[in-house]
């Protein structure tokens, strides 16, 4: 695992952007791996400015989240499929078409997760997959206990979880109970992943995954066994 340590959240973004954008200007048809939460904002938002500047156009590209909450239509404020849309797809050139997030409103939630594993598929590999980390030691919503052998499936969200997720929302009890996930081994399938890394809160889980064993109870220990991880951290997490 490549550490790349950077002063503050800013720089983590800026250099998260810039490996980002150099795929997309080297290849023609790239699928990147996306992720929600606050960490990957400010990433989203350098990828946005260097689109206003004509620097690159998102037309080629195709994406695919990670996640998604169960019972959450796609219009809900809450729901990630909002979350991108306000974050980064308003506002830049991507084809809708070719944007991908699960979707928690089926009514059979296992064929839903069977078909997003068809979807990535039929595009190949993700060219990179980028990642935040769960004070848990969460990838995706794929929780400790997880089996590393997982595809995409549907997860019972840990209180601890809902609880750090809660500020999205009205309060705690309108988190959502459940969540589709790219599974473990789905999400280790991709060419390279990279993991974003930011804030004191993080520095157990990251000290725990640079230092700690390989096990199914801190999901993102496996991605010791990646071959092509880079992780960009802030001076506060590590
Ligand atoms: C959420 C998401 C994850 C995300 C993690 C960290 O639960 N499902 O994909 O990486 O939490 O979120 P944050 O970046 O807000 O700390």
């Amino acid at each position: 695992m490549n550490l790349i340590k950077v002063e503050n959240y800013q720089e983590m973004s800026q250099r998260a952007s810039s490996i980002i954008l150099g795929l997309i200007s080297k290849k023609s048809n790239p699928v990147l791996g996306l992720a929600t939460g606050s960490t990957p904002e400010g990433m989203y938002q350098c990828l946005i400015k260097a689109y206003e500047q004509g620097d690159i156009s998102f037309k080629n590209v195709t994406t695919f989240n990670l996640d998604e909450y169960v019972g959450l239509t796609k219009e809900d404020a809450n729901s990630y499929h909002s979350y991108m849309k306000e974050k980064l797809f308003n506002h830049i050139d991507i084809l809708p078409d070719q944007t991908h997030l699960p979707d928690g409103t089926a009514r059979d939630l296992q064929l839903e997760c069977v078909k997003y594993e068809q979807l990535i598929r039929d595009a190949g590999q993700v060219d990179i997959q980028v990642l935040g980390l769960g004070l848990n030691g969460h990838i995706g919503f794929n929780e400790p206990g997880t089996p590393f052998s997982s595809r995409t499936h549907v997860v019972e969200l840990m209180a601890s979880t809902r609880q750090a997720n809660a500020r999205f929302f009205n309060g705690l009890n309108e988190v959502p109970t459940q969540a589709i996930t790219m599974g473990i081994e789905t999400i280790m399938e991709s060419e390279r992943i990279l993991l974003l890394v930011s804030g004191e809160k993080k520095a157990p889980a990251l000290a725990r995954l640079m230092k700690g064993d390989l096990s199914e109870d801190f999901p993102a220990s496996i991605l010791q066994r990646h071959p092509n991880v880079v992780i960009i951290t802030d001076q506060h997490a590590c």
